[in-house]
């Protein structure tokens, strides 16, 4: 029988970035090996050094190149020496927002072992899925800022339209000041809220929760819960509306209430560094960006400078992204065995041998090479 040959992005990016990919690389590879796949990777150098070295942020030559590609599994992208929002807007959200990547999911799982800051009664565990919108919302890139009158040309292009218009402010007395711009359409409401019905029923809920923020933003956060309410009765599925603040605050004390929650772009950004810190660190908070063109995995946490080249970064979210990638591609079976393997080299390693992240000692290389192991074992039951 022949082989799967898939072709494969790399974008290690900046600070653990590599370290963390370099991980997750040799997992994927080592899943190939096992369950008889091959994987091409195609390395991008895009980042600050890059960035620095060259000026280059994305050529449109690779995103053309990216589009016959399988996937794309990125690391984190920012770095200190940069800006903030050059890279990050120019790199991911420009890759983020090419392939029309429109939902973002970001599990927030409990692992065994893996300890947690909240007090969870009995023998409940949680597993909650963030569905983020990936789009829209104040993520546009549409603003400015200005000494003194603002008077801005927007135009840009997503997926499902082209946007154009003029933006005319003026103060009295004047002041510098500036302005960004939230955005939602009825189209990119529905499909989110779509997908959020979709995976709500595959886990056979009824029900998911909406972040909303209508109390203080009625025009667009009212507008989110008007549509995505008429979508979500088009599934069958009831919608909670929860405003986001006290989301986050139900979210700390009584975590395992919840399921499936929906949210625009930026509070869904906000909300999975939440759930990430309280179920188990931005080290095991795994992503996927997926639309109906090519995905791209990542982690869900940064570049972490204060701890890059120092192989401490715990890689498990860069392994479970790429266990996400396969699973996106058909190689459900590899994409269990390496979630199967985290899962039991968390439960029953030494405690010496978990991440620093976990209280332990091990370095990213060293978790990586546990995980692999892991996998091979129990492969050979
Ligand atoms: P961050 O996620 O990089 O770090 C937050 C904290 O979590 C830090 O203390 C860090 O050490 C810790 N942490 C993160 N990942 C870890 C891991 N795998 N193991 C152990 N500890 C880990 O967030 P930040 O500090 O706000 O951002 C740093 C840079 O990364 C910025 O330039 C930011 O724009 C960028 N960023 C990029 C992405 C991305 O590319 N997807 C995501 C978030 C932030
Ligand atoms: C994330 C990051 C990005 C986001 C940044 C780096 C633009 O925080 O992937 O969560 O805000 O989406
Ligand atoms: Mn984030």
């Amino acid at each position: 029988m022949s082989r799967n040959k898939y072709t494969i992005a790399q974008i290690a990016g900046d600070g653990i970035g590599p370290e963390v990919i370099g991980e997750a690389r040799k997992v994927a590879d080592a899943a190939g090996e096992i369950y008889g796949f091959d994987i091409k990777w195609v390395e991008y150098p895009f980042g600050a050094s890059h960035y620095i070295k060259t000026g280059e942020i994305l050529p449109g030559k690779a995103v053309k190149e990216m589009e016959e590609m399988d996937a794309i599994l990125l690391g984190a992208i920012g770095d200190p020496r940069v800006k903030p929002g050059i890279l990050e807007r120019g790199i991911l959200l420009t890759l983020r927002f090419h392939f029309d990547m429109y939902t973002n999911l970001r599990p927030a799982k409990t692992f065994p072992r893996v300890p947690i800051p909240v007090k969870i009664p009995g023998d409940k565990t949680l597993d909650i899925l963030v569905v983020r919108e990936n789009t829209e919302d104040l993520y546009m890139g549409l603003g400015a800022s200005s000494e003194k009158d603002i008077s801005y040309d927007m135009s840009l292009t997503r997926g499902l339209y082209d946007l154009s218009g003029r933006l005319d402010l003026k103060l009295e007395p004047s002041s510098p000041m500036a302005v960004q711009l939230g955005i939602a359409s009825e189209k990119g409401i529905r499909r989110i809220t779509a997908r959020a019905c979709k995976e709500a029923a595959s886990r056979g809920l009824e029900t998911f929760t909406l972040a909303s923020k209508s109390n203080a933003m009625p025009q667009l956060y009212g507008f989110w819960e008007e549509i995505a309410a008429s979508e979500a009765e088009k599934h069958n599925m009831k919608m909670k509306t929860v405003n986001v603040d006290a989301l986050c605050y139900h979210l700390v004390r009584n975590p395992w209430e919840y399921d499936v929650i929906l949210c625009p772009n930026l509070f869904g950004d906000i909300v999975s560094d939440l759930l990430a810190g309280i179920s188990g660190g931005l080290g095991v908070a795994a992503g996927a960006n997926c639309g109906d063109r090519i995905g791209m995995y990542e982690p869900i946490h940064g570049s972490a400078p204060d701890i890059a080249g120092q192989e401490k970064a715990n890689p498990i979210a860069a392994i479970l992204s790429a266990s996400l990638l396969l699973s996106s591609i058909g190689e459900t079976s590899a994409a269990k065995g390496i979630e199967k393997a985290v899962s039991e080299y968390l439960e029953f390693s030494d405690e010496k041998h978990l991440p620093l992240e976990m209280g332990g000692n091990a370095s990213t290389n060293e978790t990586g090479i546990k995980i692999i192991s892991m996998m091979s074992k129990l492969q050979n039951i």
